[in-house]
């Protein structure tokens, strides 16, 4: 049985009195309607307040990066290094989100050393997947992801395939209001979880891939109700403490 892992992606948001009050509301929230045995809560800030949020954020929220240089430390200016992120108290860090994909040049390449380099400053990789509108219309959704996904793990190990987890992120359901459906979000889920058990069938079974894209507290629970979604990867809603928390009791 997978635990369920509810993710919050601040993006481009926050400053520090708004993050403090947020990560207050948010764990008060936890802390009276959520089974922490049940589920397992992150949030995604924008790297400049990493520190602030895990201060804040204690042993009940984990602490991620939204996005990582595939280099070590060195003359990369403007950047930030796996081991910086680590050594900031992140335990994960989102790779390959479609933003980074279509506005910041993060190609299938950039997207696999990046995985890499996670890897190997333990960080937990959250591999994210996602199609277009027109791959959606086309019918190529299943064979876009499955293709990113083949590219962001095909050097890697079956030990660390087994670190990673995914997010499945339609782009035209991402900010859009306009949310895949529970039977849509489970086929490529359950595509994904097949494709993943070429690789080992225990990784397979294990591997916990989230659903991101418009999700909210009205259709949170019927995604998560699906055998093949593990919780969600949420933007939005992750700025709101109260959809937050809704979205993590439905969770659990
Ligand atoms: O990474 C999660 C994000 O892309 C989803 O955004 O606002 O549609 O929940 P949103």
């Amino acid at each position: 049985m997978r635990k369920a892992l509810v993710a919050g992606n601040w993006k481009m948001n926050g400053r520090a009195k708004v993050n403090g009050e947020l990560v207050a509301q948010v764990l008060a929230g936890l802390d009276a309607q959520v089974d922490s045995d049940s589920v397992d809560v992150m949030v995604f800030p924008p790297s400049l307040y990493i520190s602030q949020v895990k201060g804040l954020a204690g042993k009940e929220i984990g602490v991620g990066a939204q996005n990582l240089c595939e280099f070590a430390d060195g003359a990369f200016t403007g950047e930030l290094s796996a081991g910086m992120l680590s050594d900031a108290g992140c335990n994960a860090v989102l790779v390959g989100h479609s933003e980074r994909r279509s506005m910041f040049g993060d190609s299938d390449a950039r997207v696999a050393a990046k995985v890499k380099a996670a890897l190997a400053a333990d960080l937990t990789p959250v591999l994210c997947l996602g199609e277009s509108l027109e791959q959606r219309d086309s019918g190529e959704a299943l064979n876009v992801v499955a293709e990113q996904l083949r590219l962001a793990t095909e050097d890697l190990t079956v030990e660390q395939i087994a670190r990673l987890v995914f997010a499945y992120e339609p782009v035209w359901a991402i900010g859009t209001g306009r949310t895949a459906t529970p039977e849509q979000a489970q086929e490529v889920h359950a595509y994904l979880r097949g494709q993943l058990q070429q690789v080992d069938a225990e990784v397979a079974a294990k591997a916990r891939i989230l659903y991101g894209g418009s999700c909210n507290p009205a259709n949170a629970a019927e995604l998560f109700a699906q055998a093949d979604i593990d919780g969600g990867l949420i933007g939005g809603a992750s700025l709101k403490a109260n959809d937050f928390v809704a979205i993590c009791q439905a969770a659990g």
